[in-house]
This record gives C-alpha cells, structure tokens and sequence, in this order.
C-alpha cells in the first residue's frame, strides 16, 4: 500500500484547508482505493475514522443504534470543547427515542405533497430575486451568491418560519455566523470560532422568543405557530425545545442550499455543453438538480460515535470513537458512480448521498430540490454566454463546503 498522500499538507477537518484547496479529492480517492476506514491522527484534534466509501457511509447512516449523532455532530481540528447544557440538543443532534417523536411532530409539513401548497411561493419568491437581477441589463456582472444563491433560501426559510420581511435579512448574518464561525470575514472580534457561534445563537434565540409570544397570540399557517403548538403525549412542547426548532431550520436551510445553488452555477460555467444541454431541454431539470447535490456534497461531513466496538473492512472501530462520514467522498466513490468525476446532469439513477441516508435524512431536501429548481429554470435559460469574472472565494469550513463569493459576467440571449 502507497503511503496516504497528503496527511501533512491538507487536514481533512481545518476549516482553512479547505478555504484554500477545496475538497481534499485526491485524499479521499486514495482512501477509498487503499484505506477506506483510515486512522486520522494528525492536528489537534481528536483521532477519528475517516468512512469514505458510499457503501459504508450507507451502512452507518442506516445504523443508528450502533452509530449515535447525540455525542458530537461534527469532527473539529481543534481539541474539542464541551459546552455541556448551554443549549438543547436540535433534532440533528437527537438519538432515538427522541428523535423519532420529535422528527414525527414535523415530517408531515415536508413531504412533497404538503410541499405542494408552497410551489408557487417558493416560484414567487426566486422569480423575484431574479428578475431584479436581470433587469440590469442586457450584459451585466454580479456576485452571484449575494445576487442569487444566498437572498433565496434565506427569503424561503424566513417566509416558511413566518419572519415579517424587513427582518429576514437578520437571518443572514446569524447562519453567517454560525455555519461561517472559523471564517475571518464572519468571525466576531475578540471572539473564536465556537464564541461567535455562541453569540449569534443567543442572538438568534433572543429574536424568536419574541417572535414565539406574537405567534402564541396570533397563530398561522407558519412553522413558529406550528412549534408553539406541537405536542408530545399531551404536553407542549418546552421554551427551549421550540428555540431548539427555530435553530435548526434556519441553521439546516441556509448555507446548504446556498451553496449547492452557487456550487451547480460554477459548474455550469465550468462545463458549458452541460448548460447548453439543459437549455435545450427542461425535462433534464429534475436529473440535473441530483446531479448539482452529488457534484456539489454542501455537507462535507457528519459525525456518528460508536456505541459499541464494531469491525469495518478490518479496522477495529472502539466503542466511544468517533466516525467521520465523508459526504463528498461516497459521492465520488468509483464502485457506485459511473465516472464520478464528470458533471452529467443527465446522470440516472443518481444515487448520491448529498442529503444524507437514514433516519436523518434531510427534512429539507424538497424544500432544497425546488429553490435551486425555480432559480435555475428563471436563470440559466437567458443566458447567452456566461464566465468567470473574477476568483472563487471559498468558505473556512469543514461542515459546508461554502463559497462566499463567485463573481459572474453574462450576456443575456
Ligand atoms: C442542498 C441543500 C441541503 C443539503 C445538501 C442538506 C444536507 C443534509 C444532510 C447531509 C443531512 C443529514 C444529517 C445527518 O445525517 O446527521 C441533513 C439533515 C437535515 N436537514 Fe438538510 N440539507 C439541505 C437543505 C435543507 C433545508 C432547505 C432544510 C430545511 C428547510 C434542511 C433541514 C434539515 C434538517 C432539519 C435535518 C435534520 C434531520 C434529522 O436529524 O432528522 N436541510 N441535511
């Protein structure tokens, strides 16, 4: 066996590497062919087990009794920090029997036939911050996240919790600094990363406690009125399981969708005939958006922790030691994905794991399917010609793969 390439030059969970290089592909495709269950021991933080192969991220994610997401969600290059009961656990972090009773309270709101009375908002809302792009004119540059990718999901979650509009913005700045906590751009002075995140939190519970008092008085349609009122065996639910409810949307809905959105326009840009071929066909959408999440993987990794000692491919996994489920690896892994390297949005079966595989599966994932779905049908059928305008800058993170900014020029057909 070749030695691991790469172990001294990119670590795999430094928020910085991956502002730097993007996704470590070259690592993984060698994990996958020669270690897939490799030892990380290198950096600060804790040692952990990189899961590379789609076969047995499936087998995990499938797994949740052996393999718990309570203990720690995400897998930090620093040595980790408890910060024990400060807040309540979210659905993500929850292990059965919690999780099933509190993930039953709100499935039926995501479905794709609950979904249906939100088709034409959503289509609202992205034809709206379309157009006012394009009414610029005929050839124009922008940022594209700024003008497109990061105003939708923001405007989708904030309608779909029941924000008053002048307030979604302030959406923005806590996922921002939240998701972006290691980044330099979004990191409060003074602060690190885990403080900045801390703080926007706070902030962010201090907003919905009031907002949760206007919808106890004057409920609706929205998912705030639906949190006040949820119950578990009779009772209401308490104050801080309904924050936990408003984090984890506004915190799962935002970043991810922005950047498989942001993520599937380069790739547009970088394989035109793909482009060209969408335009020419709109049938190809629905391949096409698999396509962008598999391409994409917005979530580099989850973390699972072992709840008893397990052998996988050979390698003794302990009880208590943590698994690191690379999302962008198994959506590459060559023994699933015909050329794995090739964007093809008319690639079917798309069998990615963009969204995750088991009980947490992604909640939002048709919620994500149909913005990137009405920005793109709104978009991408104008364009006469589009480029690169400038450098892709990427995020400090090694949760989600972020592009903060990717400066676009286009001609309009
Ligand atoms: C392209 C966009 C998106 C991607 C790539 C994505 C990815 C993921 C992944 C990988 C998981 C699995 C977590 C795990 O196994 O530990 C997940 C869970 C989740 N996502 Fe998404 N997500 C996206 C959009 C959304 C949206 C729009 C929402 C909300 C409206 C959302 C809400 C959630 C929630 C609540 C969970 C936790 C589910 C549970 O634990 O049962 N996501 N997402």
């Amino acid at each position: 066996m070749s030695a691991a390439p790469h172990v001294d030059t990119f670590n795999i969970v430094h928020p910085q590497d991956y502002a730097e290089k993007g996704y470590p592909h070259d690592s993984w495709t060698w994990m996958r062919a020669n270690d897939p269950v490799f030892r990380w021991e290198a950096g600060e933080g804790i040692p952990f087990w990189c899961i590379t192969k789609h076969e047995d991220v499936t087998l995990i994610g499938r797994d949740p009794a052996r393999f718990v997401s309570g203990p720690r969600l995400t897998i930090s290059h620093e040595p980790e920090v408890d910060i024990g009961d400060m807040f309540p656990p979210t659905l993500i972090q929850m292990d059965n029997p919690n999780h099933s009773t509190y993930r039953k309270l709100i499935n039926k709101r995501f479905t794709p036939g609950a979904m249906r009375r939100y088709d034409h908002d959503i289509e609202t809302i992205a034809a709206e911050i379309v157009e006012k792009l394009l009414a610029q004119g005929e050839e124009g540059e922008c940022d594209f996240v700024e003008s497109v990718s990061a105003p939708l999901p923001i405007a989708v979650i904030a309608w779909m919790l029941g924000l008053p509009k002048p307030d979604w913005p302030l959406l923005f700045d806590w996922t921002n600094r939240i998701i972006g906590a290691a980044d330099p751009d979004y990191q409060d002075e003074g602060s690190n990363a885990s403080e900045t995140a801390q703080t926007a939190i706070t902030e962010l519970f201090g907003y919905f406690t009031q907002l949760v008092e206007e919808k106890r008085k004057n409920p609706s349609e929205d998912l705030v009125s639906l949190f006040t009122q949820m119950e578990i065996e009779g009772k209401k639910l308490e104050f801080m399981d309904i924050m936990a409810w408003c984090l984890i949307i506004v915190v799962a809905g935002n970043e991810t969708t922005r950047n498989a959105t942001t993520g599937g326009m380069l790739a547009f840009i970088q394989n035109q005939d793909q482009l060209r071929s969408l335009q020419a066909d709109e049938t190809l959408m629905k391949p096409a958006i698999e396509e962008v999440v598999r391409w994409t993987s917005p979530i580099i990794h989850f973390a699972r922790t072992a709840t008893e000692d397990y052998e996988l491919r050979g390698k003794q996994i302990k009880e208590g030691d943590a698994v690191a489920l690379f999302y962008g690896s198994a959506n590459r892994d060559e023994d699933v994905f015909d050329e794995p390297f090739q964007f093809r949005i008319n690639r079917w079966p798309n069998r990615h794991l963009g969204f995750g595989i088991g009980e947490h599966f992604c909640l939002g994932a048709h919620v994500a399917r149909l913005e990137m779905e009405a920005a793109y049908r709104h978009f991408l059928p104008r364009l006469a010609e589009v480029e690169l305008a400038g450098p892709v800058d990427r995020l400090h993170s090694s949760l989600v793969g972020g592009v903060k900014r990717l400066p676009i020029r286009y001609r309009l057909a």
